[in-house]
């Protein structure tokens, strides 16, 4: 996530525009590049446009060369269903596409998702189970490596869920400022300090006036993730692969 000094991820207008540079662009196409599926709430997908594509072709061929599929699976979390029939991603070629959903949703709202071409999952209860949720992805699709992309709606309950294992922040010097601007983590998650959701920065790296930040959660020792398979990731800086 591209993120200001005050930790804002979007301008209280949520102008539809990077603030990130791009670095930090191809940063989010390297991490793509290492996941099996792709995970973004519906409002982020929506107001940005994302198609949650691999980019450019040369991440498809590292992908390939890794023994992964050409694009990673693009899963979508709408509770309600409400995702729009207008988002960008349903015209655009790529992976299959998956939405989460909870029992609020209307089976037309569903029966309208999958006439678009999604496969749905629906939680049991009115919210989103996202332990089970994750459960499902990984026995159904053989998801392991998860990379979510926002909003902070979402990132929110996924912390909520203790379901964030790493985090990385492009910090970018700008403020953004006021209680209206999305942020990072859009949710109640800590009512105390013993409550905060706790991580180690593991590595930081400048790139012009940013600062690219990798964070693990206090749980994982080292810098990789042994039990969920993750051996190394890419390094921002690097070139695509050709
Ligand atoms: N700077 C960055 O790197 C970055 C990255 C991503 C997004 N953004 C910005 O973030 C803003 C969007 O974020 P947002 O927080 O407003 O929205 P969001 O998290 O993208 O999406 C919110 C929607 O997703 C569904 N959802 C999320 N969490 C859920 C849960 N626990 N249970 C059920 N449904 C859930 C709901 O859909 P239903 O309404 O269908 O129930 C909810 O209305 C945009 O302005 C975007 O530009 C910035």
């Amino acid at each position: 996530m591209a993120m200001t000094a005050d930790g804002k991820v979007a301008t209280a207008g949520r102008e539809v525009t990077t603030f990130g540079s791009p670095a930090d662009q191809r940063a989010l196409y390297a991490l793509r590049a290492t996941a099996d599926a792709i995970l973004c709430g519906a409002r982020t997908v929506e107001e940005t446009g994302a198609t949650l594509g691999t980019g450019d072709p040369a991440f498809a061929r590292s992908r390939r060369r890794a023994g992964r599929s050409s694009a990673a699976l693009r899963v979508v979390v709408s509770g309600s269903a409400s995702l729009s029939s207008d988002a960008a991603l349903w015209s655009h070629p790529g992976a299959p596409i998956v939405v989460l959903t909870s029992g609020k949703a209307l089976d037309r709202e569903h029966e309208r998702l999958r006439s678009l071409g999604a496969q749905v999952w629906q939680s049991p209860g009115d919210r989103i189970d996202f332990p089970q949720a994750l459960a499902w992805l990984g026995r159904e699709f053989g998801v392991r490596r998860l990379v979510v992309e926002g909003g902070g709606q979402l990132n929110a309950a996924l912390l909520a869920a203790d379901q964030v294992d790493e985090l990385r922040v492009t910090w970018v010097p700008r403020i953004f400022g006021g209680q209206a601007s999305p942020t990072l983590a859009d949710g109640p998650l800590a009512y105390t300090l013993a409550d905060a959701v706790k991580f180690r920065c593991v590595r930081m790296r400048s790139v012009g006036e940013e600062r690219f930040l990798r964070f693990l959660r206090d749980r994982w020792q080292g810098a990789s993730l042994p039990d969920r398979g993750v051996i190394s990731l890419p390094d921002e800086s690097t070139p695509p692969p050709a």
